[in-house]
């Protein structure tokens, strides 16, 4: 009779759980206009959104992925009002303190990439004592980028190599992407530095600064929820998005 058509609506198809993105980093944005279209200051949006990120590593944990990437804090974050920048500075302790027995229960190990040296003392602490709390975890890892930029990371990952090959470590002609790759602060994710997905939310479609090296071959999906909208049916529905591209990293359809 009718012919089906070739491909459905990413929303009528179903979720593939033999075909779980390995790695997936979220650039959690909207908290602030959350907030404004409820009436309420940007931090309360902050703090609905550390409620999500409970959900969304849960439901994400639940599904299988190995990595997941949260970009929290950016190298740029820091012009926001002092005020604003004080209570993000707040929101790693009130997330671990209260988190930390879930995730192990979850086996979930907490990483961090970024510059935490320059963030508070109280919250370096507890993001240390959680890193090192979940050390033993062997499942999902929860990577956190906090005082995060992607070229920050390439200057710095360029600064330790330029030191090898001034120390006579490595030579400049075995600079290649491998030695790049580990230099960066994903290097010790191996094989799954590269999020297979990025999301974005609140609809904006840039990188501000995200994972600049990394996301070269990623897959790209941009949803109009506000990151405390967002929840474990949001990252199902970007998972079937994602499972109806056609990734070729430069190369022909593999079908
Ligand atoms: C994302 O929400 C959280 C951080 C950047 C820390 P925003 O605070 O950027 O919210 P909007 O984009 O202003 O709505
Ligand atoms: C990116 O969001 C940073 C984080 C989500 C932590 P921003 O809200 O800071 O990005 P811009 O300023 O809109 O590009
Ligand atoms: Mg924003």
């Amino acid at each position: 009779m009718f012919s089906k058509p070739k491909e459905k609506a990413a929303t009528e198809q179903m979720l593939d759980l033999d075909r779980i993105p390995a790695h997936i980093a979220i650039i959690m944005d909207g908290n602030g206009r959350w907030a404004k279209a409820r009436h309420l200051p940007r931090i309360a949006g902050h703090q609905q959104g550390m409620q999500t990120v409970k959900k969304v590593t849960i439901a994400a944990s639940d599904l299988g992925v190995k990595v997941l990437t949260l970009y929290a804090f950016s190298t740029e974050n820091w012009k926001r009002p002092s005020s604003e920048v004080n209570f993000l500075m707040q929101l790693p302790i009130k997330f671990f303190d209260t988190f930390v027995p879930d995730l192990i229960k979850n086996n979930v190990r907490v990483m961090v990439m970024g510059d935490i040296s320059a963030l508070p003392a109280p919250t370096q602490k507890v993001v240390n004592q959680a890193i090192a709390d979940t050390a033993h975890c062997t499942g999902m890892i929860l990577n956190f980028a906090l005082n995060y930029g992607g070229r920050d990371e390439i200057i710095r990952a360029t600064k330790a190599i330029a030191k090898r090959v001034q120390t006579g470590d490595l030579t400049a002609d075995n600079v290649d992407e491998s030695v790049l790759s580990q230099a960066m602060m994903t290097g010790s994710l191996g094989d799954l530095a590269d999020p297979d997905l990025l999301i974005r939310t609140s609809g904006e479609e840039r990188l501000s600064n995200f994972m600049l090296w990394q996301l070269a071959y990623s897959e790209f999906v941009f949803v109009d929820q506000h990151w405390p909208d967002f929840d474990g049916e949001s990252l199902k529905a970007a998972i079937t998005t994602f499972q109806g591209r056609h990734r070729r990293f430069g190369g022909l359809e593999n079908k």
